[in-house]
């Protein structure tokens, strides 16, 4: 009787099995790059590559990228556009995530466009081969440097971010006899469920025209009635590491509302980015799905609702595209114990290379290199190098017991450390490595105090 009860058999025989022969638990690596794994010495590896031989070879600390992550990422993200949305529609990665002239060469090659907010991101977008048309301009103070450039090379929208910028490039486009192709950036004064300081869509922003006091409606008036300014789209970011999708059906519907109330039809609408990723197991499962189906359905409806053809779909992701892909490889050296009871692991980063931690109280988890798969038995706080008492990586967390020159690894390191790296302390900025099977690309070299400019 019980043991046709096939789920009771399955049950038994495993518990019979774990008993016979105790095994380790499989090492929960989900928040590695895919190609993460163990190899025989007890090694973490990505892409088949050891990472204790890539710190010896590149020292550390060291950002490793994965490329099948980052393929599989934007993958996914295709094929889901491609299954909830049936207009045109592209995705423009947001290069202030991590942005170096070989990384942006590969999305570029993969058929990505890209957010620019700078001249140096606009420099390396075109050294990397995007073209212009799958290129935007953002930043809510552009210089017109950076104003003339975008002008210049024809992108496919700078997007204005104030109706005192609207009037500057109105200026500047009538004095290049060159209209400017816009996107407006729209604020639709919403608040979202994340840390204050990567919020974008409130009423007190310093992003975007508002909603609520009726600039984004004067700023596609004025738009529409200037020679040269040709209004394309409409675009808007609520935030980062968000993971409710409300919030965006809500924005989509305001954009779309306060262009049918001035008689405007986007060619193009953006969402903008923001959707969250893990850093930790605590965090919420991170596909993409919910994301792109309700910002695909609520475009879809409120298209059959204003009777409009369906604009092309400009998604921005930046941190979801990469922030898996990346892991970063610090040195252990210092330890002591406080009079208070708290273990301190020093690395030989830290705040300056990752400010995640001082800026939003990001958390992360760390595993060690040479024995990856090792129980956590010892409670510590990993903190970096650098002379500031907010550089701590890790408040409190789990390892195995350390020692110096033990390497430590930190998982969801692809997406705002390298890009918002400092030389506080005169650091020298890491080494980035691009890895495939069989093969290591150095994407960005190690600074060096006696390089020349850098140190005078
Ligand atoms: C305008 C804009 N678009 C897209 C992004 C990308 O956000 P995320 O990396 O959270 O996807 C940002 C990030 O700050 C942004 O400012």
């Amino acid at each position: 009787m019980v043991l046709s009860n096939p789920e009771f058999f399955v049950t038994h025989t495993i518990s019979l099995q774990k008993e016979l022969f105790p095994m380790k638990e499989k090492v929960d690596l989900s928040l590695f790059p895919v190609t993460a794994g163990i190899n025989s010495l007890g090694h973490l590896t990505l892409a088949g590559h050891d990472l204790v031989t890539l710190a010896e070879t590149y020292g550390t600390p060291l950002y490793l990228y994965d490329g099948a992550t980052v393929r599989g990422q934007l993958d996914r993200l295709k094929s889901l556009i491609k299954t909830s949305y049936p207009g045109e529609a592209t995705i423009a990665y947001a290069s202030k995530a991590y942005f170096s002239r070989a990384f942006a060469a590969k999305l570029a090659a993969l058929g990505a466009g890209s957010d620019v907010v700078s001249l140096g991101e606009i420099h390396v977008a075109q050294k990397a081969g995007f073209s212009a048309e799958v290129i935007h301009l953002h930043g809510n103070n552009k210089s017109e440097a950076e104003l003339l450039a975008a002008l210049q090379w024809n992108i496919q929208a700078i997007v204005v971010d104030s109706l005192d910028e609207l009037a500057f490039l109105e200026t500047l486009a009538a004095a290049q006899k060159r209209p400017a192709r816009i996107w407006l950036r729209i604020t639709p004064d919403l608040n979202v469920n994340t840390h204050p300081h990567i919020a974008t869509s409130h009423s007190d922003s310093k992003f975007g025209l508002h909603i609520q006091n009726g600039e984004a409606a004067e700023a596609i008036r004025r738009s529409l009635a200037s020679p040269w300014l040709k209004l394309a789209g409409l675009h808007t970011h609520l935030g980062s590491q968000i993971f409710d999708a409300e919030p965006y059906q809500q924005a989509i519907n305001a954009l779309c509302e306060v262009a049918a109330a001035n008689n405007f039809i986007p060619e193009e609408l953006s969402p903008g980015g923001g959707w969250g990723v893990r850093y930790t197991n605590a965090d919420s499962a991170d596909d993409a799905e919910l994301w792109v189906c309700t910002v695909a359905d609520a475009l879809q409806e409120a298209c059959s609702r204003y009777k409009w053809p369906l604009p092309r779909l400009v998604l921005e992701p930046g941190r979801w595209l990469v922030a898996r892909a990346g892991v970063a490889v610090y040195t252990v050296g210092a330890q002591k114990t406080t009079p208070d009871g708290t273990h301190i692991v020093a690395i030989d980063g830290g705040l300056a290379d990752n400010p995640r931690v001082a800026l939003y109280n990001a958390h992360y988890t760390a595993r060690v290199v040479q024995r990856a798969s090792a129980d956590p038995t010892e409670k510590v706080r990993v903190v970096g190098k650098f002379c500031e008492t907010g550089d701590v990586l890790i408040p409190e967390t789990h390892l195995p017991p350390v020692k110096r020159g033990d390497l430590l690894v930190t998982p969801v390191s692809g997406a705002y450390q390298l890009s918002m790296a400092s030389n506080y302390n005169y650091a020298s900025r890491p080494t980035a490595l691009w890895l495939e099977e069989g093969s290591v690309e150095v994407m960005q070299t190690r600074e060096q105090p006696d390089q020349s400019g850098w140190l005078v």
